[in-house]
């Protein structure tokens, strides 16, 4: 079945808690979409764990619209939801829906995703008036590093949870369908969970929001540029591959791959007559 913003609201109401991963890519969204996930975030993650950048803000508009479009040829079933990249939204309302209109048509998304509370609530509003949903993220958000320092949780002292738990009520007032908190202490979150009433997504924010996501290469451990402490490595598949890696090349050399079973056949006779009239 497909999820939509109607059953995510849906799980919140019933207690059902929400699963998100980030995906990139066809092959990986099918499997993830395949293992039942609700929804697959196409996050500007990518601009660190598939394009080796530092960090986010790199990420183009171009970037995130052919990840998605690939993304969505692959998940049947997984909500998806597209984040706008650094400077398609902050400029102005206009850039905002009209970027936010091309991860739709050209991306092929169901919902985007956009960094900031109240300084871009009329954004959220107007691309929300578009038909357009519209996921909120708080806390950390990763494209104001430079403003931040450095990627530190955030509302930790009273001042700072106030404010998150303020922004949290406006972009939910603004139009938001979602909000993804972000390294910020679990009480808070839990709190600003029960304060809601559309779903919280938590990554690096305790067990008490609607959701959790991760990012896929994280969880799987194959990227180790840096390993944040929320995450949890459900399997060394980044072990696993580079073992593979090995085998292969390994075989490859000692001529042990390919074997006849991966191998094309010709009858004797077509190689004798080519032979023979060479
Ligand atoms: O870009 C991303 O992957 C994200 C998650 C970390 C929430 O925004």
């Amino acid at each position: 079945m497909k999820n939509t913003v109607t059953t995510l609201q849906e799980q919140k109401l019933n207690n059902d808690k929400i699963t998100m991963l980030t995906a990139y890519d066809y092959s990986t969204a099918k499997l993830i979409d395949e293992a039942g996930i609700n929804t697959i975030l196409v996050g500007d993650s990518l601009g660190m764990v598939m394009l080796g950048y530092e960090d986010t803000l790199s990420v183009t508009m171009e970037d995130m619209i052919h990840h998605s479009a690939a993304v969505a040829r692959g998940a049947k079933n997984a909500f998806i939801v597209t984040d706008m990249p650094f400077m398609s939204y902050q400029t102005s309302v206009y850039d905002a829906v009209t970027n936010a209109g091309r991860l739709m048509k050209e991306g092929r998304a169901n919902a985007v995703k956009l960094e900031g509370g109240l300084s871009v609530c009329p954004q959220i509003k107007a691309i929300v008036d578009a038909s357009i949903p519209v996921v909120a993220h708080l806390g950390l958000t990763p494209q104001s590093v430079n403003a931040f320092g450095g990627f530190k949780v955030q509302g930790k002292d009273t001042q700072a949870a106030k404010r998150i738990i303020e922004e949290a009520k406006a972009v939910e007032t603004a139009g938001a369908c979602m909000v993804v908190l972000e390294c910020v202490p679990a009480k808070l979150a839990s709190y600003i969970t029960k304060q809601l009433s559309i779903p919280t997504i938590g990554i690096g924010a305790g067990n008490g929001c609607d959701g959790q996501v991760l990012v896929y290469q994280d969880m799987l451990a194959m990227y180790a540029d840096m390993s944040p402490k929320f995450v949890k490595h459900f399997g060394q598949i980044g072990t696993a591959m580079k073992q593979a890696f090995a085998d292969y090349i390994e075989a490859t050399k000692s001529g042990a791959f390919p074997a006849p079973e991966h191998t094309f056949a010709i009858s004797d006779e077509v190689m004798q007559e080519i032979t023979e009239n060479e």
